[in-house]
């Protein structure tokens, strides 16, 4: 089982759009999958269209079990959704005497799975330091706009020691642009064959998810599914 956090503490740099679409991929590629929506925003359940009666509020809270969290969505492909009472996490867990491992332990049981993606909020919380416990690989969408870099340096900076990120994914990558070329490049000086192939801006991909849409199921022939297909399959050679 592949345990795999999607985080940046940047807003908006793909996070969830990856955590989505890389998972769909991956079911269509035959691989069983569990999506982790770890942001109290509930992105992920919103995309998919699901209207979730427990969440991963339920399952921290001790109020529900694993099983009744996790909602089948797709064919391989399952979710536990968050709504926004995951804020409410943040006092609790503070309070607990080992705040970053409640991940760990409510997710214990889980091994049915060939891959869990943990879709994690932009900011540097105990959420995230859950997630990054329980977590083995951590992939970091990274927009290429000017201001990505200063974010690449905060979220490694305040990692905790030990942690490494394992794959940096670019997106919003367009090629006419001499900034996106050379934030690529900035990129894969600093990390280099940590970065994956690029992910390009792709309208579709925005307006798939006001379908409730993965971009597979909305337009298998955009250049967004092409792009989500590909970066599976790199993910799946390793
Ligand atoms: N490759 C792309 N091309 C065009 N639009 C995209 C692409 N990737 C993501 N988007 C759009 O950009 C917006 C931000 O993406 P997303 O929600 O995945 O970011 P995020 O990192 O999860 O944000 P947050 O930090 O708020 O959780 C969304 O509206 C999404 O549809
Ligand atoms: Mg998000």
């Amino acid at each position: 089982m592949r345990k795999i956090a999607i985080l940046n503490f940047k807003g908006g740099t793909g996070k969830t759009t990856t955590a989505v679409n890389l998972s769909h991929a991956l079911a269509l590629s035959g691989k069983s999958v569990l999506v982790i929506d770890c942001d109290p925003q509930g992105s992920v359940a919103g995309w998919l269209g699901i209207n979730p009666e427990h969440t991963f509020f339920d399952l921290l809270t001790d109020q529900v079990s694993i099983e009744n969290c996790i909602h089948h969505t797709r064919e391989g492909m399952d979710v536990i959704p968050s709504d926004k009472r995951l804020t409410l996490i943040e006092v609790r867990l503070a309070q607990r005497e080992n705040m970053g491992t409640a991940f760990l332990e409510k997710l214990s049981s889980l091994s049915k799975y060939d891959f869990v993606l943990l879709d994690c909020p932009p900011s540097m919380s105990i959420l995230n330091l859950n997630a990054l416990e329980y977590a083995e690989e951590i992939f970091m969408p990274v927009s290429l706009d000017y201001l990505s870099l200063r974010g690449v340096r905060q979220v490694i900076e305040s990692l905790p020691e030990g942690i490494e990120i394992t794959k940096v994914i670019p997106t919003f990558y367009d090629q006419r642009t001499k900034k996106s070329k050379e934030i690529l490049e900035d990129l894969k000086s600093f990390f280099k064959e940590k970065v994956t192939m690029p992910i390009r801006v792709n309208v579709r991909i925005a307006e798939s998810s006001s379908f409730h849409k993965t971009i597979f199921e909305y337009d298998s022939k955009s250049r967004g599914a092409h792009d989500y297909w590909e970066l599976a399959k790199e993910i799946l050679r390793g």
